[in-house]
């Protein structure tokens, strides 16, 4: 009776060993489990996707662009992509022409992908309202990238100094042409960036206006940035006064490309001083053959960096502080401005060609 009541004794406390020996092991893999969830970052190994390891899908960003036919949206889009990748999320690309309904309804393709945040070039500042209002609704975050929604909740808007850009090309000309007659060819008059555009370049023109040194003798916008709408601008601005102009200034090089082809057709390109932006390739080749003055150079690959890192960030619902705000007509919208830079034949290459935008042989071919 002893030697069996020994036994069972010792069973029981064989049974109640590994009990506790699993249970212990439970404890401490409950333990893990929450260090994890606490601390997300850092239970992922480098070089993984945030997301990979507990089984969640990377963060997408979706990536509504007005147009690709102009050479810097090329750019942005590439780099953008680029850095977005880099930061282990995703992204998806859609471009619209330059058609607002079309952006609206890729917009809403994104939404319904339910992509984590929605980053918006605006064709139309005040059409792309509603985008920003849908996805809201969706609970995705909105980032006005380089163009402002107007009349919107917009999160973030990030873009360069727009107004400065106008500043930097009315006062390289001036300089050249303190007194004259001066035509002014904006910009797509729905995009803010040419009200902006205009405005700086009215800051600096405006004082010598009022002293009678200049004289504005043409100022129209440009219907959707297009050179062919600038050419045709060009061409009524010579007629309207038998060619007797002393500066151009347009809102971007594309739309300087096609005044600079109408001053050729009158044997003046080259005669006159015309400002442009944007540094497309087209224009470095202009300035370095003397038909175009300057640019403003706008390094696109610091912006599509800064507004991934903001735009993954955002998306994993941290808070971002930025020093500026702007009114966008509805709200101050929390912003970031980055420094555009004059470029004319002199600093061709310690800037555009030393940061690698263009190289030295296709701007000097
Ligand atoms: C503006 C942009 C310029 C220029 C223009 C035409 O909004 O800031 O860089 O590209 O659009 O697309």
């Amino acid at each position: 009776m002893e030697g069996k009541g020994a036994r069972q004794m010792d069973r029981i406390q064989r049974k109640l060993t590994l009990a506790a020996l699993f249970l212990v092991c439970l404890l401490s893999a409950c333990q893990m489990d929450t260090a994890i969830e606490k601390n997300p970052g850092k239970a992922i190994p480098a070089g993984k996707v945030q997301g990979e390891e507990d089984g969640k899908k990377p963060i997408k960003i979706g990536f509504s662009m007005d147009t690709l036919l102009e050479e810097r949206w090329l750019k942005d889009r590439d780099l953008f992509k680029e850095a977005i990748e880099e930061l282990g999320a995703e992204v998806e690309i859609m471009a619209a022409n330059g058609n607002d309904a079309v952006q609206i309804s890729q917009a809403e393709t994104l939404i319904k992908q339910r992509v984590d945040l929605l980053v918006v070039v605006p064709h139309n500042a005040e059409a792309t309202a509603s985008i920003v209002k849908k996805a809201h609704e969706a609970g995705i975050k909105v980032i006005s990238y380089d163009r402002l929604v107007k009349n919107a909740d917009i999160d973030l808007y990030i873009s360069f100094d727009n107004e400065k850009v106008g500043e930097l090309q009315a006062k390289a000309i001036t300089k050249l042409v303190p007194k004259g007659k001066y035509v002014y060819i904006g910009g797509a008059i729905t995009d803010h960036n040419a009200h902006l555009f205009k405005r700086g370049v009215f800051n600096v023109l405006q004082p010598l206006i009022d002293k009678g040194d200049i004289q504005i003798v043409y100022d129209q916008w440009s219907r959707d940035w297009t050179p062919a709408n600038a050419f045709v601008n060009m061409e009524e601005a010579l007629k309207a006064n038998q060619n007797q102009i002393d500066a151009v200034i347009e809102a971007n090089d594309a739309t300087a490309g096609g005044a600079i082809q109408a001053l050729a057709v009158q044997g003046l390109a080259g005669k006159i001083p015309v400002a442009g932006q944007d540094a497309e390739l087209a224009a470095a080749q202009r300035i370095i053959r003397g038909t175009q003055t300057m640019t403003v150079y706008k390094p696109i690959g610091t912006l599509t960096k800064e507004a991934a890192e903001l735009a993954v960030r955002i998306a994993k619902g941290e808070q971002v502080e930025t020093t500026r705000k702007i009114n966008n007509g509805k709200i101050e919208v929390p912003s970031v401005l980055l420094s555009p830079i004059a470029v004319d034949k002199h600093n061709m290459d310690s800037t555009i060609i030393a940061d690698g935008f263009h190289s030295r042989d296709e701007v000097y071919k």
